[in-house]
């Protein structure tokens, strides 16, 4: 192995990601005095937070009485009974003061004539217990991921926070005790590699959307978080569980925010006909989005797509007045135009469901502290690891999250894991010395990668992983198409050895930089596929064709995968049925209709 120079750092905490929950943890970890690093692959207001469009849920009762209560409900259901209630109600109480918190920061959200922060319909969030529709999506027009993002990261330099940007963290640093003790970066810019010494890192690497063809996410979700603590031996849960969009533009994947819905656009077959009211006769085009999803998929099946090929599905935004369009949907307007040149006030958007969110990631409890289950204790966790955001599975989406869940998980178990830390860590406590290997790992992935001299490029082995993907792990799955997905995944994943690296160079090297984000990519795939052909049920975002109902004595459990050498694993772990507090009780498994 060639000799690399290694510049080390200390840190009482060192959090991955500049992303909203990366920037709302760094903040929340200068404001309680540590000497924080943030280790960003991309500049922070680049991070995918920035394309989140619609909302951020909390019930603020702005627009129509609403109650935090309700949004707890909805959020169970939505999960279809796989996500952790005492999760969810930490989140959905925090979040009107979480909210509040956003707009004294300086979040631009749009205003009510009265002045109040405006807020939209969105899919699967209702009054009363699932009565009828309510506006809980609170929105700065269809930018609010953008707007949010910025403001976090103005706020995070008032506090003494170091940004190493363009950074890409490469492993964990573990020690033999089990316990994380810092993290592996390589600088992308001079090509050096450096070793952060911390007494937690905090990973808020986002999600890994780019394992499959077509996706709303962009081309940095590479569960690189993911794939660190698949190679630290730890567990990923629930992998299985893809949220597929409804509202992708047919051919590019761009998001189309649910909020153009929200708004009153309408979903429209080939017949002319609203065909959501037959799918879900309350909520029509504002059910959960596996529900739409699903049923936009039917009506293509049945031979009711539009366009040429009858393989997609128009969304109509055509009779909402222009004013609507020009001040609640802009960003859209532009992005229809743009990327299907369609012009919003005249014509309808094609639309397609597309992969948009992992419900699934490294398994923490409410704090943000990464679990390692064991058989005696299925919530023990891993000393000096964290982990938030879409990298994290707490879990508050269970099978299915909520649109504008995303951005208020952000920010809500962001702020958790700084709070953490403040509870269990002095600012300035003295680190053990690291361990002898310390770092090994990182450096010798690092290169063996740089060198690797087989007969396939990157991009050939990660456009047969995402072909596989988007074939076998689709909006309906089956027993065969998940077992011929497993065998291809595994057939995939073993030319991964044959990579080769052009470029030998260590800076601004994006050869070698796509090989790491794809070994990522690949572990996160193979859990995926593997959880998903072992799930024999149909539940939130996993509908599978042979097991088309929710088994609740057999399949209410979090899956567990282990993936080592390309090879997966899997055990389970309970859902906890039982909630934080008494002021709610534990709602018990019904029907899910909309
Ligand atoms: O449709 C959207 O605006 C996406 C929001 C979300 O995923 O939460």
């Amino acid at each position: 192995m060639a000799a690399y120079k290694i510049i080390d750092h200390t840190y009482d905490v060192v959090v991955v990601g500049a992303g909203g929950a990366g920037l709302r943890a760094t903040m929340g970890m200068g404001m309680a005095g540590f000497k924080t690093a943030c280790i960003t692959k991309v500049f922070p207001t680049r991070s995918h937070t920035v394309a989140a469009q619609g909302g951020i849920g909390a019930s603020l009762g702005n627009m129509a009485e609403d109650n935090w209560k309700w949004h707890m409900y909805d959020t169970v259901k939505g999960s279809d009974w796989l996500g952790d209630q005492d999760a969810i109600e930490y989140m959905c109480r925090e979040a009107v003061p979480a909210v509040h918190e956003l707009e004294h920061f300086g979040v631009p959200f749009s205003r009510t004539p009265e002045g109040k922060i405006y807020q939209r319909p969105f899919g699967g969030h209702m009054s009363n217990y699932g009565e009828k529709p309510v506006q809980r999506a609170c929105a700065a027009a269809d930018r609010t991921g953008h707007a949010i993002l910025h403001t976090l990261y103005s706020q995070s330099l008032k506090h003494s926070c170091e940004f190493f940007v363009e950074y890409f963290a490469l492993d964990l640093i573990m020690d033999a005790d089990g316990s994380c003790r810092g993290v592996v970066a390589w600088n992308l810019d001079d090509g050096s590699l450096h070793r952060f010494r911390a007494h937690k890192v905090v990973l808020a690497s986002g999600g890994y959307g780019r394992a499959f063809f077509s996706c709303t996410s962009a081309h940095t979700c590479t569960g690189d978080g993911h794939g660190m603590v698949a190679r630290a031996g730890l567990p990923l849960q629930d992998m299985e569980f893809v949220q597929f969009h409804p509202t992708g533009i047919y051919g590019s994947g761009c998001l189309i925010t649910e909020g153009a819905r929200g708004e009153g656009g309408i979903l429209y077959n080939s017949a002319g006909e609203r065909f959501m009211e037959r799918y879900a006769p309350t909520a029509k085009d504002l059910a959960s989005r596996d529900v739409v999803s699903r049923a936009m998929t039917m009506e293509i099946r049945e031979g009711r797509g539009v366009g040429k090929d009858k393989d997609h599905i128009f969304l109509h935004l055509d009779h909402l007045p222009p004013e609507t369009l020009e001040l609640r949907l802009p960003g859209i307007s532009e992005t229809a135009k743009i990327f299907a040149g369609v012009d919003v006030t005249k014509q309808p958007i094609p639309v397609l469901p597309t992969v948009h969110y992992n419900m699934g990631g490294i398994p923490t409890n409410v704090h943000g502290e990464v679990l390692r289950p064991t058989a005696a204790d299925p919530d023990a966790t891993v000393p000096g690891l964290m982990a938030i955001g879409e990298a994290a599975c707490v879990s508050v989406h269970g099978a299915n999250r909520l649109g504008t869940n995303s951005l208020l998980d952000i920010v809500v178990f962001g702020r958790a894991a700084a709070l953490r830390a403040a509870e269990t860590l002095k600012p300035g406590e003295a680190h053990k010395p690291l361990p002898k290997d310390g770092g090994d790992l990182a450096v010798s992935r690092f290169d063996r990668l740089r060198n690797a001299n087989g007969s396939m490029h990157t991009s050939e082995i990660r456009n047969a992983m995402q072909r596989t993907m988007q074939m076998d792990a689709a909006v309906f799955r089956t027993s065969k198409s998940l077992a011929e997905g497993c065998a291809k995944m595994d057939q995939v994943a073993s030319t991964l050895p044959q990579i080769k690296i052009n470029d030998r160079s260590t800076v601004w090297n994006s050869d070698l930089v796509e090989a790491l984000e794809l070994e990522n990519l690949m572990d996160c795939a193979l859990a995926t596929i593997v959880s998903a052909e072992a799930r024999h049920e149909s539940r939130g975002a996993h509908a599978h064709e042979d097991y088309p109902e929710r088994d609740d004595v057999n399949w209410q459990k979090h899956s567990l995968a282990l993936v080592k050498d390309g090879k997966v694993s899997l055990d389970y772990r309970p859902v906890h049925t039982y909630t934080l507090t008494d002021e709610v009780e534990y709602i018990k498994p019904q029907k899910r209709v909309y």
